[in-house]
């Protein structure tokens, strides 16, 4: 069933694999992409990934939240990831633009010296204090995510990803415990959802109607159950109705993941070192994919061949996303085709975040 070829909205994928988005480290200072970005996608490409998500792309500059970050906040990076997605297309697989906008998480500078969220709650890890978004922020917000996708389909890309997940801005709305807004944009799940919908509608509008738009959604915000912040926090009953509006929006497919930075180890968990420890989302994936019609596709510690089949046969998902063993082996899917493996090899040390570019930096004994 991973090799079976399926449709998101009109996009054909040859098989069912996802590179779920991840961060490079490989964009110039400003966001511009860069040559190596285009190797290492071209790289999944000619693993035959079916659908690589590139790392997450802000929408606006005070959005960023990590150094060598990719943009797509202005017309000027339409070219370079023109070049990218010639390249991905020329081997078959598609590609689609992770956008978002930092939100809470989004790094301080001297130009946004303070990060923007839906209400004022204190980030417990960084101990930042964000501000609360007026009405016509949230206006131009949901035209610069627009705009990004304008550009986004100018480029060549397939589709785009709405990154609604890990405590970012999107996040930030559809999270009760980081949304105490009393007006329109907060309150009830539909409020909360307010935000991603509009950008749908607004996207749909500027796009032409047909250019997919895919979702990757928290279920959980992954706080401690039985603590006052779990009691807060989104539970997957809230992201199930989500999940519903969205896909009554006109959403293509759900990625589901979960965990924003405050609680901690959540979204990239270490030790996956059994059967049993992978797929952490999968019970959370199960209720999604059982409200919806559209595709569901699961992330998170996915390793083997034999939980990949059964996730498709049993319900879970109906693609299988993958993001740290791709940088250790781009040729996976090759690998587990041919049979010469059954397994990623990646022990999800989790000392791939480099900052002078995205690698596997395990010591792997090939004695
Ligand atoms: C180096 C690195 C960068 C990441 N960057 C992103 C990102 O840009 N956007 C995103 O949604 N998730 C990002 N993630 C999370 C992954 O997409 C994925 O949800 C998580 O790693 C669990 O999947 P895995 O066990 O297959 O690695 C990143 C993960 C890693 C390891």
């Amino acid at each position: 069933m991973i090799f079976d070829p399926i449709t998101i909205c009109n996009m054909e994928l040859q098989n069912r694999f996802v590179r779920s988005a991840t961060h490079e480290f490989m964009a110039e200072e400003d966001g511009t992409p860069t040559s190596r970005l285009e190797d290492l996608y071209g790289g999944l490409a000619k693993g035959e990934v079916g659908l690589i998500i590139t790392g997450y792309s802000y929408v606006l500059p005070g959005g960023q939240s990590d150094a060598y970050q990719q943009g797509i906040y202005d017309d000027r990076f339409i070219e370079p990831y023109r070049k990218i997605t010639d390249r991905v297309h020329r081997y078959g697989s598609r590609i689609v633009i992770q956008i978002v906008h930092g939100g809470r998480q989004a790094d301080i500078s001297d130009e946004h010296p303070v990060p923007i969220a839906p209400s004022a709650v204190k980030n417990g890890r960084s101990a930042i204090v964000p501000r609360e978004m007026t009405e016509e922020e949230i206006t131009e917000m949901i035209e610069a995510f627009t705009q990004a996708a304008v550009r986004a389909k100018k480029a060549g890309f397939d589709g785009v990803q709405l990154h609604c997940a890990h405590g970012f801005l999107l996040s930030n709305f559809i999270s009760p415990y980081t949304n105490r807004r009393t007006d329109r944009w907060g309150g009830s799940v539909e409020n909360r959802a307010r935000i991603v919908t509009e950008i749908v509608r607004r996207i749909k509008e500027e796009t032409g109607g047909n250019f997919p738009i895919l979702v990757k959604m928290n279920a959980t915000d992954g706080f401690q159950p039985g603590t006052a912040k779990a009691e807060l926090g989104l539970d997957i009953s809230q992201a199930v109705e989500i999940s519903k509006l969205l896909e009554k929006a006109g959403v293509c497919a759900i990625e589901v993941s979960g965990g924003i930075s405050e609680a901690g180890g959540v979204t990239i968990r270490t030790a996956i070192n059994s059967p049993s420890r992978e797929a952490y989302f999968k019970d959370y994936s199960k209720k999604i994919k059982d409200a919806v019609n559209i595709p569901v596709i699961l992330v998170g510690g996915i390793r083997s061949v034999s939980v990949m089949e059964e996730l498709l046969e049993n319900g879970y998902a109906d693609l299988i996303s993958m993001s740290r063993t791709f940088i250790s082996e781009p040729d996976l899917v090759l690998k587990l085709k041919s049979g010469e493996a059954k397994k990623a090899r990646c022990v999800s040390c989790n000392l791939c975040f480099d900052p002078k570019g995205l690698r596997c930096n395990f010591e792997f004994d090939r004695s």
